[in-house]
């Protein structure tokens, strides 16, 4: 189909919201990608990055939104703004560097230069040829809407959108637990790694939802290695990897927690000197959840993920918690770049935060365990799906047929919890709200 048809079809059609269906056209038309950039990444908070990679005036990051190139910068009153990273001039990409320092930028076609805050201070040699004939106010960088939550960044271009509270609503309970559990909150540990995935960004983004079943399918035998090889019958890791909650909030946000096995200590993999902290910084429910989580995976919608928990491969190494955040940044219907941060308590001791990025790099990056099993698996999806009959085909979430019945009445988080991570309920959430966005012409 062309654009234009689906610009009017009725993409509702895609997602069957009652019996669990998903049409696997989502996953593979380059036209549908288009619409998502316009109706849903451009209409959505985008996060950006984290407060403590731009700490001091004049820091800057460039980062993506949806198909458009930015630039994060601390200006020189200390304030957030973020960028379209494109000349007002004639187009060009303004900053070419990952990251820096600068009160402002110079286009390096032309020379024109703009302050940190988005405005043109000269615009070179050409000035005489420009003076008193053109308003340098109308050649601001273009400018998107900045907001803040536990020190993460997010943007968006959509003036008309609801303020970020809003939008992360019940979701800010559990980013408060992963992100603030310490008055300093998170930091950042070194750059963002990036690498390419052959996949549609969706996939990741429900899978962090999260995908019970693929933990033990694909993740099996690394998983087993890491709570005890062979000497942990199959049987109980099943139990455990399927007896967490998972949480469907509002806006498409959701998550799951898995606990570790039985008898396993609190706090298991945490930094032990800061337990006492987390004890006053969360509160009571917060504390039920986080105590005896074994592993925490969350995605806001629509591409902000994070997983969180304690491994180590080496028996003279502590089994830190890592905590990886991550984009699922699309740039084609069948091309993920994928962003990756490595948070981690800023209270926490160096050799702790050590072993926590170990953790992570070993684990979740293209290098690591568990990204390559996930990685040949999406692409298998892809492969499977994005032939002429593959693509007529649906894929089932059907599982949230049985899963409305197990609904947790008592659940101390707020959301609507579900007795399994194997329920279904939390990724279908992200096709309902897909669903929701690309149904609204416009
Ligand atoms: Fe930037 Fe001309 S395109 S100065
Ligand atoms: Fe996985």
């Amino acid at each position: 189909m062309k654009i234009e048809d689906w610009r009017t079809a009725n993409l509702g059609d895609l997602v069957d919201p009652e019996m669990g269906w998903v049409s696997r056209e989502i996953f593979v038309s380059p036209e549908i990608h288009r619409l998502e950039m316009e109706r849903l990444f451009l209409r959505s908070w985008l996060f950006l990055g984290h407060e403590s990679e731009v700490p001091k005036p004049g820091d800057y990051v460039t980062r993506q939104m949806g198909d458009d190139p930015v630039i994060v910068a601390r200006d020189k009153d200390s304030r957030l703004r973020v960028f379209l990273n494109a000349c007002p001039h004639r187009g060009s990409m303004l900053c070419r560097a990952d990251e820096g320092n600068k009160m402002a930028f110079q286009c390096p076609y032309h020379g024109w230069t703009f302050g940190n805050d988005g405005a043109l201070v000269t615009v070179a040699d050409q000035f005489d040829d420009y003076r008193g004939r053109v308003d340098f106010n109308d050649y601001r960088l273009v400018e998107a809407r900045v907001g803040t939550y536990a020190g993460c960044i997010f943007a968006t271009f959509d003036d008309e959108l609801m303020d970020l509270d809003s939008y992360l609503g019940d979701s800010r309970w559990y980013i408060d637990m992963f992100f603030s559990k310490t008055p300093g909150g998170v930091e950042v540990l070194g750059a963002p790694l990036r690498w390419q995935a052959q996949k549609n960004w969706k996939y990741g983004a429900v899978n962090f939802a999260a995908d019970g079943p693929h933990a033990l399918a694909v993740h099996g035998p690394v998983t087993q290695y890491i709570v005890g090889g062979d000497a942990f019958p199959r049987e109980e890791l099943l139990k455990i990897a399927k007896t967490g909650p998972a949480i469907r909030m509002e806006n498409g946000h959701g998550g799951i927690f898995i606990n570790g096995p039985e008898g396993a200590p609190p706090w298991f993999g945490f930094d032990p000197e800061l337990i006492e902290t987390y004890h006053r910084t969360l509160d009571e429910n917060q504390i039920k959840l986080m105590e005896y989580m074994f592993n925490g995976v969350f995605t806001i919608f629509p591409n902000m993920s994070w997983v969180h928990f304690p491994i180590t491969f080496s028996e003279q190494q502590y089994p830190a918690m890592f905590f990886n955040l991550r984009t699922w940044q699309p740039t084609a219907a069948d091309r993920t770049q994928i962003w990756n941060w490595f948070m981690v308590d800023k209270e926490a001791a160096d050799w702790y935060k050590e072993a926590s990025l170990r953790a992570g790099v070993q684990t979740f990056t293209a290098a690591g365990t568990f990204d390559q099993d996930d990685a040949e698996a999406w692409a298998a999806i892809n492969n499977g799906s994005k032939g002429t009959i593959g693509r007529r085909q649906r894929s089932s979430y059907q599982m949230i047929l049985a899963s409305e019945e197990d609904h947790i009445t008592d659940f101390p988080g707020p959301g609507k919890a579900y007795a399994s991570t194997y329920s279904e309920m939390s990724e279908f959430g992200i096709f309902l709200e897909w669903r929701k966005r690309m149904m609204q012409a416009g």
